[in-house]
């Protein structure tokens, strides 16, 4: 069929169609029994509280002040969809999309929503995250409706706290005596995780433990004349990334950390260079701990343990 003989065609259908549908449903029709867009004053009409609240978001000034297209220009329903029938009969919770627990719309639809504007970026890695995975809403971290922290909309007043809604051991981890400042609010979750997704397990940000930890420890990334096998693999040998009881973050106090793989049978580590030489004396044990495992412990004499550029540093004592 040429062109402009099929529109005539359809001109024809639609002008059939139309009366016989309303025919059908009478008055149906003109309301639409989908629903239709209503515009942001409708919805103030009931939910002044809620706006109000909203009002002081990000989302309120751009999508009022300077909408980039229609989507943002509807407002309260970029979000919660087209609610001419919920204005209608605002008790029946399928005629909205809510975001809240007790209102029930699946969370894919939820999230939906959101991914509308928000896909790719941060978030390319939703999709089969173990957030995603684990049935977890936007709306779990974020709330929309409210100013609630200073960024970021989050659903507490800060990152940490957010988070810890649901990781409540990392909250007590953070509480132990060597921490980074996470609870001093100079560094938070998302220095080393993306919540959204990420190829690295556990949801990090970089693609190793150790291109983590260099973003901020640039100094430890190296390269050295004499690296440290263990520092080069993994910082997490020897640090508890969220906390620990020992000194800087390690994982074990001192010597006991070294000597987890330096434990030779005879001669030093095991036994250090020792005038008084007894199986005691040379260990951070019993009665007469060597004074040479005091303090720093291995470190009084291997101080650059991360790896050292000294020629003779192969030892890493300078
Ligand atoms: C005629 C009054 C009225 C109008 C107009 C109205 N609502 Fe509602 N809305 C209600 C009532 C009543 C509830 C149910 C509250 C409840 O059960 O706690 C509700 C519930 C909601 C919920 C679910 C709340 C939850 O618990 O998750 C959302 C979202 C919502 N409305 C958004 C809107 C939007 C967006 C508009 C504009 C398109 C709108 N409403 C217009 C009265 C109205
Ligand atoms: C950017 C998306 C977004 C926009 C825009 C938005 N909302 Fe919401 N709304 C949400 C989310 C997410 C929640 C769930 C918040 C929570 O967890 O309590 C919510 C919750 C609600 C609730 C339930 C009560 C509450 O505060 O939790 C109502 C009612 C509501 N919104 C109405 C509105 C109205 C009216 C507008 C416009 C003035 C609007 N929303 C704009 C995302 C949005
Ligand atoms: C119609 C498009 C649209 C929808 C739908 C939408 N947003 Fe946004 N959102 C924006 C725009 C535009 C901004 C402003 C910053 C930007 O350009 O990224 C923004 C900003 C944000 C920010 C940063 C706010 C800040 O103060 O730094 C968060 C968090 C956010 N949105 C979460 C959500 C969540 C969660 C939902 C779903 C409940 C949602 N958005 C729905 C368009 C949207
Ligand atoms: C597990 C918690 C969590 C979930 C779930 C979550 N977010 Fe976020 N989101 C955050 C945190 C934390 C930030 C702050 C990130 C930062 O400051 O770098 C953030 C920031 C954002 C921002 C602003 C900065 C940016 O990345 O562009 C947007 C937009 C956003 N989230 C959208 C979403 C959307 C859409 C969803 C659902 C698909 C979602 N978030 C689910 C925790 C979460
Ligand atoms: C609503 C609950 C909830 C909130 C809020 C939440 N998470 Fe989760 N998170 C989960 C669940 C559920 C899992 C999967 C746990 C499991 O399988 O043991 C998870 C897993 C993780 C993992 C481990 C990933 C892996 O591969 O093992 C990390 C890291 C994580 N979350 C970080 C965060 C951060 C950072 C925040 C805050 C921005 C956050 N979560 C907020 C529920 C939550
Ligand atoms: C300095 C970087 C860093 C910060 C900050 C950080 N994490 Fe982690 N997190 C890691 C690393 C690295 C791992 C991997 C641990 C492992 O493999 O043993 C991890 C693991 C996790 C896991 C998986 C379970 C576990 O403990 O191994 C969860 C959940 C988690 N982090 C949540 C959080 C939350 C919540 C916050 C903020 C309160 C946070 N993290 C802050 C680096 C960090
Ligand atoms: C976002 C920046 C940032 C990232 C990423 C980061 N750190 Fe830190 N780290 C800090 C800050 C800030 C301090 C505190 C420095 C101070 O107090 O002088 C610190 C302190 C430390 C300390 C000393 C703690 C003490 O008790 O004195 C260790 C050890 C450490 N970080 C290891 C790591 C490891 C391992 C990683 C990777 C898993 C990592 N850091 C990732 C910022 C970061
Ligand atoms: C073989 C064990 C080991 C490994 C692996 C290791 N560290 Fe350390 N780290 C230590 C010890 C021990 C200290 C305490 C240093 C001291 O007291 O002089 C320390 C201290 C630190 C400090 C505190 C600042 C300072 O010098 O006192 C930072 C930051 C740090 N390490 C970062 C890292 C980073 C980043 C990695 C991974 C690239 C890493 N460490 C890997 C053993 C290790
Ligand atoms: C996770 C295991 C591990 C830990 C913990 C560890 N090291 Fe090592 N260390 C190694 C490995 C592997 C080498 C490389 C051995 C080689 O090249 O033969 C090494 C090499 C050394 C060397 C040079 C030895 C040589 O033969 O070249 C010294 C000195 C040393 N470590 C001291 C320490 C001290 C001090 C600590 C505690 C702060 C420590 N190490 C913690 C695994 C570890
Ligand atoms: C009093 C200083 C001192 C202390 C304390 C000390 N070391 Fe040493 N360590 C040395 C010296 C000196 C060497 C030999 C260096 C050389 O040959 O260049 C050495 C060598 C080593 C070597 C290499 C051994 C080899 O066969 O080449 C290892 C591994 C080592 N130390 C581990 C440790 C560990 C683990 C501790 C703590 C339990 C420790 N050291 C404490 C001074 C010390």
């Amino acid at each position: 069929m040429k062109p402009n003989l099929r529109s005539a065609f359809d001109t024809i259908r639609a002008l059939i169609a139309v009366p016989a549908l309303l025919l059908l449903f009478g008055s149906g029709i003109a309301e639409g029994n989908e629903a239709t867009y209503v515009g942001e004053r409708a919805c103030k009409t009931c939910h002044s509280q809620e706006n109000a609240h909203f009002s002081e978001t990000l989302h309120a000034k751009m999508f009022r002040q300077n909408p980039k297209n229609e989507n943002e220009a509807r407002v309260c329903e970029a979000c919660h969809g087209p609610g001419s029938l919920h204005a209608k009969n605002s008790l029946d919770k399928s005629l909205i999309i809510g975001f809240t627990k007790q209102w029930g719309t699946p969370i894919d639809k939820q999230n939906g929503q959101c991914l509308a504007c928000h896909s790719g970026g941060n978030r390319l890695h939703w999709p089969g995250s173990i957030h995603q995975g684990n049935q977890l809403g936007c709306a779990d971290c974020h709330n929309p409706m409210e100013k609630i922290s200073a960024t970021s909309l989050q659903a507490r007043q800060s990152i940490a706290e957010t988070c810890y809604q649901c990781h409540q051991q990392q909250r007590s981890e953070f509480m132990k005596r060597s921490h980074m400042p996470v609870p001093e609010g100079k560094m938070s979750c998302v220095d080393c995780h993306n919540p959204h997704g990420s190829p690295t397990k556990p949801l990090l940000k970089a693609d190793s433990v150790n291109e983590v930890c260099y973003t901020c420890h640039a100094e430890r990334r190296g390269p050295f004349i004499w690296e440290h096998a263990p520092v080069r693999e993994n910082c997490l040998n020897c640090h508890a990334p969220h906390g620990s009881n020992h000194d800087k973050l390690l994982t074990v106090a001192r010597p006991f950390l070294c000597q987890q793989c330096h434990m030779a049978a005879a001669g030093h580590p095991s036994q250090m260079y020792n005038a008084s030489q007894t199986a005691a004396s040379n260990q951070a044990l019993g009665t007469a701990a060597s004074m040479r495992v005091m303090g720093r412990s291995c470190q009084n004499c291997h101080s650059q343990i991360h790896g050292s550029n000294h020629p003779a540093g192969s030892r890493w004592q300078r």
